[in-house]
């Protein structure tokens, strides 16, 4: 047993989690009037209502107790202080220095890295006005009307989301994202481009990616096929750590923005990533997605545990996943705009803790990151919450609300937020065998074929949820939202004592990728006889 399952702390939750068992949420409602008031916490408008989980005031308690015993304090005490928590590859995690403001000091290795962090965004700033005002323009003197750009995984799920979230706000350059090495996804966007007046943003933290580097160069052939070579300057631009790739694509190093190796890809957002997203929306709404996460790292980094957004969120995710035995976390986001919040969410959560060995390397015996997963309210009412209401299994949500809309329809908000509100009631109160028969009897049913249709309508309730509301689903609380799940990624790794920064378990398939296709191109033989027999199959 490791010392963490082993430890004080977990066995107290253990033993609660079996004495609570019994009480369903609807009992613990009815035997506490103030349950909905304290089991809420608000941060500037950000409010969570947690009491729809399957705990009391006293597991609360206990799991405050398990993260003061796995030293949260101490931990968020390094991450903020830029000390490499990251210890498998050496390097800090500071994406909170990317969204500080220029007064700020943030220190790696004895360096403050806000002056570098500030002047990056400046010359961001001055390229997203320069392109946006038309004073920079294609090879042929067009204005640029349209950007794309080129990343994959957290150099382009962040800008993506984002993007799409803050869509009714733009007024730059139309973005556009291409990531997959399908051809498919850039073949889907470039007829629909003209080179004159495309600017392609390639978005890669190593520039070695392989989806992301060919792609890129299948751009730039299309963009040379009208222009030729020499005006490639003008339609692309940079955005990595590795200046000599850069500068071997044929991207000068003043087309470069620049970050650093204690930005983690999926964290990478609020720095030169969020390139498109600058281009697109304008300075100062990037500026306001910047400042409404850094008012949640003041927040996370200050707050104490029981009304700290980030740390309830972790720690319920560890009493779900942990002495609940819950094995996937939905999110449902009512806002349609919110459509790519949960593939952002997925890399960041089961990237950074999908691991089976903590810290020291030794073989973890407790569960990690759950399987994450989710759609927008209320489209997903009508594909897989069949499940969430009466399957086998039950599956914690997170639903998002937003307050007020940005559309001039009030009565589809309303049916909107009633739709979100009422699946959560039904998750917790469920309706039993009595309640139906009323029903079906009040609707004429008798008989065999009422006895027949009871068990069909019956729903066990007792199943947990959360539900965040913010107030509006501006550039502020989007940077809010996200530094909120941020942070709470940081704290689940800090209860599981897991290095949430790395991400050795991508490279395998990477290598192997490079082998199959030398075995594709004749040089070498498949690894398995698997692989070679649907090599055959696909051709080759
Ligand atoms: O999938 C592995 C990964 O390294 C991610 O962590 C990262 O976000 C993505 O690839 C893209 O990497 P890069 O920005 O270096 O192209």
């Amino acid at each position: 047993m490791s010392v963490l399952t082993h430890s004080a702390a977990w066995r107290a939750l253990q033993a609660h989690a079996a004495s609570l068992e019994p009480q369903t949420l609807s009992q613990l409602f009815a035997g506490d009037g103030g349950r909905a008031q304290r089991l809420s916490a608000e941060f500037q408008g950000l409010f969570l209502d947690y009491s729809k989980q399957r705990l009391t005031g006293e597991t609360l308690d206990l799991l405050v107790a398990l993260a003061e015993q796995q030293g949260l304090a101490g931990w968020i005490g390094r991450l903020f202080a830029g000390e490499a928590v990251n210890h498998t590859e050496h390097r800090a995690a500071y994406h909170m220095a990317l969204r500080a403001p220029p007064e700020a000091t943030m220190q790696v290795a004895g360096r403050n890295v806000v002056p570098a962090v500030c002047e990056v965004r400046d010359r961001m700033r001055a390229f997203a006005e320069a392109v946006r005002s038309g004073e920079w323009r294609g090879a042929s003197g067009e204005r640029i009307t349209d950007v794309v750009n080129i990343g994959i995984g957290g150099s382009d799920l962040g800008p993506r989301m984002v993007g799409k979230a803050l869509a009714p706000l733009a007024d730059g350059p139309r973005a556009h994202f291409v990531a997959n090495v399908d051809g498919a996804q850039l073949h889907a966007e470039l007829p629909r481009l003209r080179p004159e007046s495309t600017l392609f943003v390639v978005t890669s933290k190593t520039f070695t990616t392989q989806e992301t580097m060919a792609n890129a160069c299948a751009a730039r052939d299309w963009l040379r096929a009208t222009l030729g070579e020499a005006a490639v300057p003008k339609h692309f631009v940079a955005v990595s750590t590795n200046a000599a790739e850069v500068q071997k694509f044929g991207i000068s190093l003043d087309n470069m923005f620049g970050f650093w190796d204690w930005v983690g890809g999926r964290y990478s957002l609020w720095g030169a990533v969020g390139l498109s997203l600058m281009l697109n929306l304008g300075p100062s709404r990037f500026d306001q997605l910047l400042a409404g996460a850094q008012a949640v790292d003041e927040h996370f980094r200050t707050a104490p545990f029981g009304q700290n957004l980030p740390v309830l969120l972790g720690l319920i995710g560890v009493w779900n996943r942990n002495f609940l035995g819950l094995a996937d976390q939905v999110m449902a986001p009512y806002a349609q705009r919110l459509e790519k919040f949960v593939p952002w969410l997925q890399q960041l959560e089961m990237e950074s803790n999908g691991k089976g060995v903590d810290r020291d390397g030794c073989r973890v015996d407790y569960a990690t990151t759950p399987v994450l997963w989710g759609d927008v309210g209320t489209n997903s009412q009508h594909a897989f919450f069949q499940m969430l209401h009466q399957g086998s299994g039950v599956h914690p949500v997170d639903f998002i609300l937003v307050r007020e809309a940005d559309h001039p329809y009030p009565r589809l908000n309303q049916l909107l937020l009633a739709n979100g509100l009422a699946q959560s009631a039904a998750m917790m109160q469920g309706k039993d065998a009595a309640e139906v028969r009323a029903e079906l009897i009040a609707a004429g049913l008798q008989g065999a074929a009422l006895e027949a249709a009871i068990p069909h309508r019956v729903f066990n309730g007792n199943r947990p949820s959360s539900t965040l509301l913010l107030p509006r689903l501006d550039a502020w609380h989007l940077g809010a939202l996200l530094a909120l799940y941020e942070h709470r990624t940081f704290v689940l790794s800090v209860i599981w004592n897991l290095n949430a920064f790395d991400q050795w378990g991508v490279e395998l398939g990477k290598q192997l990728a490079g082998r199959t296709l030398q075995a594709m191109e004749g040089q070498g033989a498949a690894g398995d006889a698997s692989t070679a027999q649907l090599l055959v199959r696909l051709g080759y």
